[in-house]
């Protein structure tokens, strides 16, 4: 039975790992996995986490089965924290507690897949590696639009609206609210207002997946965008994931908010309870409770959001650093575009044997099609980079 396995396509970010993993070098560089570093190479707990999580021990009473959607403190406060208190009512939202944020993706897409009319689902190109096979798995209709052009670094944003005008009222856009994996290019607020009017006009509905908050212009300014959805859409999606802003990437912490009109409520809660059930079941309770924690205790959220802008500066902190040494040694803006972006992500402006020779020759290792991971350099890393990436372009 098992021989009639048929060819599981394999993320590309795991292919890039292992294949790091296999390479003998010992300068090799690993600019593939999407975790934060600090200067010294290492991903940190943050201290807020730490103190959280010894007041848990403390303070937890009991290990029982939550609700299926979860601990109603835990995405009432996160909801509060990122839609804003005055928006997140909790009465026109369905929301559930979630392992991470790939499985409030896929329940989203399990729900979209599950409904008759079967709405597509749109995405942008290139997108997060993981969403397609999301709404494969779950049977969901999509398509894509363009997004980014690799090659000239910059946005497609005209061919992103065109494209979606073939949308029908009812089908959903998918996209990401700040520091876009794997392009690290965002919309502008102009170019955000002219999406959400045209999303309005045609009757799409806004699915907003926010995996980095507090990397871009900081925590409040990276709420902007899903706040303008949360006020002005009757219907719209936000998937969120803490793994990154709280540097808890293995523990599991995410949510879906599903903004709905209060005749649907009950229906849909009742929906995705029923997803939840048969697929993931309970999400998992410690990461959701460090953030808890954390959101309810002035403290430790003061000292958290410290934590989070030491990572943002640093991250933003590289870019610049890339952009000024290629200007001073070789009087080039090549990578100038990477001052530009935000986030851990961007991609090289690299062709497939540019891309090869990178790994190949030089033992700097990206995920397929480029994207490397700028919060893995540091000090002694980015001088290597520049200088391997100005050889590898150099032959076409
Ligand atoms: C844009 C985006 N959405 C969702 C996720 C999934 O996050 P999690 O690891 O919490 O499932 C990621 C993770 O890298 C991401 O980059």
């Amino acid at each position: 039975m098992f021989g009639d396995v048929g060819d599981y396509p394999v993320d590309p970010i795991m292919i890039g790992a292992d294949l790091f993993a296999q390479d003998p070098r010992t300068d090799k560089l690993n600019l593939t996995v999407g975790v934060y570093e600090n200067e010294q190479g290492q991903t940190p707990i943050l201290t807020a986490v730490k103190r959280a999580e010894s007041d848990l021990v403390a303070l937890q009473k009991t290990k029982a089965y939550m609700a299926l959607t979860g601990d109603a403190d835990y995405y009432g406060s996160l909801g509060q924290e990122i839609l804003g208190a005055d928006l997140f009512t909790g009465h026109d939202f369905v929301s559930a507690q979630t392992a991470g944020g790939a499985v409030a993706l896929r329940v989203m897409a399990d729900f979209v897949a599950q409904l008759s009319r079967k709405p597509t689902i749109w995405l942008q190109s290139p997108t997060y590696g993981n969403y397609m096979p999301i709404v494969t798995a779950a049977g969901a209709p999509w398509r894509s639009v363009p997004y980014y052009d690799q090659l000239r670094c910059q946005m497609r944003f005209e061919e992103m609206l065109t494209g979606l005008e073939a949308a029908r009222p009812g089908d959903l856009f998918l996209f990401q609210g700040v520091c876009h994996n794997p392009t690290g290019a965002d919309l502008t607020k102009e170019q955000f207002g002219q999406l959400l009017d045209q999303l309005e006009r045609l009757g799409v509905v806004p699915w907003i997946d926010l995996a980095y908050l507090g990397f871009g212009k900081g925590f409040e300014a990276d709420c902007e965008q899903v706040r303008q959805i949360v006020g002005r859409f009757e219907e719209c999606v936000v998937c969120v994931t803490l793994s990154k802003s709280f540097g808890i990437y293995r523990d599991r912490a995410g949510a879906l908010f599903l903004k709905c009109k209060p005749e649907t409520r009950e229906r849909l809660q009742r929906a995705v309870s029923a997803i939840i059930r048969s697929g993931s079941s309970h999400a998992p309770d410690h990461g959701p409770a460090v953030v808890s924690r954390i959101l309810s205790d002035p403290d430790l959220k003061s000292l958290w959001l410290q934590e989070l802008e030491v990572m943002r500066k640093r991250v933003a902190g590289i870019r610049q650093e890339i952009v000024l040494l290629e200007q001073e040694r070789y009087q080039r803006d090549t990578l100038a575009y990477l001052g530009r972006q935000s986030g851990m992500f961007s991609l090289l402006p690299l062709n497939s044997d540019q891309e090869t020779a990178l790994t190949r020759d030089h033992g700097i290792h990206v995920v397929r099609g480029g994207r490397v991971n700028v919060a893995r350099l540091n000090s002694t890393t980015i001088p290597k980079l520049i200088e391997v990436f100005h050889q590898v372009i150099s032959v076409r």
